[in-house]
């Protein structure tokens, strides 16, 4: 059975206490939430300060997504704010082994996110250091998109490529995750489903959730 992480940018921004209530009463052991800078994705969404706040009203792990660059300018930031697992792309990175090592020496679970077109072998020294990599399953920088088919390959070899390693990585997935593609996905390797549109567009979250999570 697959982690669920709804996404918080599919949310109602002017109720996010009920967002943070309905995930808590849900099967999500998780919630994902998305920083975007406009600068390594198109697009800004929030901040520190409003995960600050979500963080006080869960009772889930806070699963931050930073599509940002220069990450390690506030890590420190996010893990006061409440982080609890602290993604960072490896395309914004230039010391990705740094990275990581400063998340964790914060106290953070370390995620290395890769972008559709970036290979895992782009990762592959630094893949035991990390607590997970999250695949982009869309292009970052917007919710409700098409889920990109061909990423379900790059699932199956990362999984091999943790299982040779002997790591603990835990692949999450990101982007397009819906009630038809989960099971294929978990089948390919998947422990965390993130999932925006598929839960907070759904005439009832948490039983869309609860069906996610149910997925084996
Ligand atoms: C996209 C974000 C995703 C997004 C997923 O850049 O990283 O987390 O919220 O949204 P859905 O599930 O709607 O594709
Ligand atoms: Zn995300």
């Amino acid at each position: 059975m697959p982690i669920v992480a709804p996404s918080f940018l599919a949310a109602d921004f002017l109720h996010l206490e009920k967002a943070c209530e309905m995930v808590n009463q849900s099967a999500a052991e998780w919630l994902h939430l998305d920083v975007m800078d406009g600068r390594f994705v198109p697009n800004i969404s929030f901040g520190i300060p409003v995960i600050s706040a979500i963080s006080k009203a869960t009772t889930k792990v806070c699963d931050v997504h930073l599509m940002i660059e220069e990450p390690e300018k506030y890590a420190e930031a996010f893990k006061a704010a409440g982080a609890n697992v602290l993604t960072v792309h490896a395309e914004a990175c230039r010391h990705l082994h740094r990275n990581l090592q400063q998340i964790k020496d914060l106290g953070m679970k370390a995620g290395i996110a890769l972008n559709p077109h970036t290979p895992i072998s782009a990762i592959d020294e630094v893949l035991a250091d990390a607590d997970l990599v999250c695949i982009m399953t869309v292009n970052p920088g917007f919710g409700g998109q098409k889920f990109i088919h061909a990423m379900l390959k790059k699932v199956e070899s990362l999984k091999e490529s943790i299982i040779k390693k002997g790591a603990n990585t835990l692949i999450e997935i990101d982007g397009g995750v819906t009630l038809d593609n989960a099971a294929a996905l978990v089948r390919a390797g998947a422990d965390v489903l993130v999932a925006g549109n598929t839960v907070f567009a759904a005439n009832d979250p948490m039983a869309t959730i609860a069906a996610l999570k149910a997925i084996s």
